[in-house]
């Protein structure tokens, strides 16, 4: 297969094939972050720029060093620091970004859409680093293929995604892409935070979250999006804890070969028990470790690899 996309901008619009070849790449990459000298030159004179109008600890440092760690220049631009904070349009500012030649824009924005909206309107290709509550792609990419380093194959996988689902852009994500490669989808939270017609994607709702994660194989706790909630929709954290987290009660009962995941940051011991976390399940810090190299391939397909065409 030869690689034809011009942007990543959310899991929907790759096929299975184009998730499979993301992977491989991927993993292929991975042995480059356990050498001494943790470089090699193949996007030697590349430019990304990594555009983010949102906080991010993980994402934003993932796709520095991965650019880094194929030799690409990278150049960071938060919120605070662009001329958006003077009355800019996203569109202004992003053509003269693009005016200056870089390969790749990664973006991050509150607003769902936004990548879209640059890949519409400039030349250069975007990678969508989290658009509103609609898509985390790369979070995606990387949760599959640190599921797929241990168990192999998705299919028949059953995966359980917990939590707020409805201010989620990782489970909206994960949903269509887990369900794609072939693994049965469920979920389970508060029935405020579970969106309407959510199973269109590709998902089962449980009746709650011991029926969703008893049986399952990869289990993905979720934090409360506080930020995009209008109010807070539980009574307490502590009631969250007890009803929706996976606490270690419920860890007794998992299966002895669960997987336990989360996108990051976590709230310790609101959605998940720091025994959950930190325990043998936890593949937590897996999904960070190979972020870069996820993302190390992305650049590599969309910027110096085996693409054919400027289709999409
Ligand atoms: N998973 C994730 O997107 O984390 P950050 O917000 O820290 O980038």
């Amino acid at each position: 297969m030869i690689w034809s996309k011009k942007h990543i901008l959310d899991i929907a619009s790759l096929s299975r094939d184009e998730i499979s070849m993301i992977l491989e790449t991927a993993s292929g990459l991975k042995e480059i972050s356990e050498r001494p000298i943790k470089k090699v030159p193949t996007l030697r004179g590349k430019t990304v720029v990594l555009f983010f109008m949102e906080p991010s600890t993980r994402t934003r440092i993932s796709f520095d060093i991965a650019a880094k760690r194929l030799s690409a220049d990278s150049i960071s631009i938060a919120a605070s620091s662009s001329s958006i904070i003077k009355g800019e349009t996203l569109i202004d500012t992003a053509r003269n970004i693009e005016a200056m030649r870089p390969d790749i824009i990664v973006i991050r924005h509150s607003s769902a859409g936004a990548p879209h909206l640059l890949a519409q309107n400039l030349s250069v290709s975007i990678v969508n680093a989290g658009d509103g509550m609609h898509a985390h792609p790369t979070q995606a990419l990387l949760d599959m293929m640190t599921v797929k380093e241990i168990k192999k194959d998705f299919t028949n996988l059953k995966v359980a995604i917990i939590g707020d689902i409805a201010h989620s852009r990782v489970a909206r994500s994960n949903i269509i892409g887990f369900s794609r490669m072939g693994a049965n989808v469920t979920i389970a939270g508060p029935p405020t935070m579970i969106p309407a017609g959510i199973e269109a994607l590709g998902t089962t709702i449980a009746k709650n979250v011991d029926e969703a994660i008893e049986d399952a194989d990869v289990i993905m706790m979720l934090r409360i999006q506080k930020e995009r909630q209008k109010s807070f929709l539980m009574p307490s954290e502590r009631e969250y804890a007890v009803r929706f987290g996976l606490n270690r009660s419920r860890l007794q009962r998992i299966r002895s070969d669960a997987l336990i995941l989360h996108p990051g940051p976590i709230n310790r011991g609101i959605e998940i028990a720091p025994e959950a976390a930190d325990g043998p399940h936890s593949i937590i810090l897996d999904q960070v470790t190979n972020g870069v190299a996820l993302r190390m391939a992305v650049f590599y397909l969309l910027a110096g690899g085996i693409r054919n065409a400027d289709s999409d």
